[in-house]
C-alpha cells in the first residue's frame, strides 16, 4: 500500500478539508481568505469547493505576511493576480516580499522609538505630564492628527 501511494500523482485539486491539513491553517479561515478574494476554488462535478493544490503556496505566503504583521488587504493588493494564476512562482514571491519590507522597516523603527521611550517608563510609573516621553508632554503631537503618531512613524 505504502509503495502504491507513493507511486501516485499527487492530486491536482483539494478538498477545503485536504487544503486545512496540509497547510495547517484552519477551514473557516480558508473560506475566510476565499471570500477576501486571496484564493480562489474551482466547482467540481458536485459542486463542492475543489482548490487547485497551487493554493497552498498562497496560503503559505499568506501566512508568512500575517506572521510579519501585514494587514491582509496590504497582502491581497501584493498578491495581486499572482493568487489566480495557477502557480506562485519564486519571483513572484520575491517581488512580494520586497514589497513589504518598507512597510516591515516603518514599523521595526516605530517598535523601536516605542521601546526607548520605555525604558525609561518601567518601574517608573509617574505618568508625568511634563515630562513622561510615553504621555505626548504638552500634547506637542496634537497637530500631527488622531492616535498615536510618535509611535506609528508619522513623528
Ligand atoms: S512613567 Fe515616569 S517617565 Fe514615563
Amino acid at each position: 500500500l505504502k509503495n502504491n501511494q507513493q507511486n501516485q500523482a499527487p492530486e491536482k485539486f483539494l478538498t477545503v478539508g485536504m487544503l486545512s491539513r496540509r497547510s495547517g491553517v484552519p477551514v473557516s479561515a480558508i473560506h475566510f481568505y476565499e471570500r477576501k478574494g486571496l484564493i480562489r476554488s474551482e466547482r467540481d462535478a458536485s459542486n463542492y469547493r475543489r482548490f487547485p493544490r497551487s493554493v497552498l503556496r498562497v496560503l503559505a505566503v499568506i501566512r508568512v505576511g500575517q506572521g510579519a504583521g501585514i494587514r491582509l488587504e496590504e497582502i491581497r493588493e501584493r498578491l495581486g493576480d499572482a493568487a489566480q494564476s495557477s502557480t506562485l512562482t519564486a519571483s513572484d514571491w520575491a517581488r512580494i516580499s520586497a514589497g513589504w519590507e518598507s512597510d516591515l522597516n516603518t514599523r521595526i523603527a516605530a517598535l523601536s522609538r516605542m521601546r526607548d521611550r520605555l525604558t525609561g517608563c518601567i518601574g517608573c510609573g509617574c505618568l508625568s505630564m511634563a515630562s513622561c516621553p510615553s504621555i505626548n508632554p504638552g500634547d506637542r503631537a496634537a497637530g500631527d492628527g488622531p492616535g498615536a503618531p510618535g509611535l506609528d512613524g508619522r513623528v
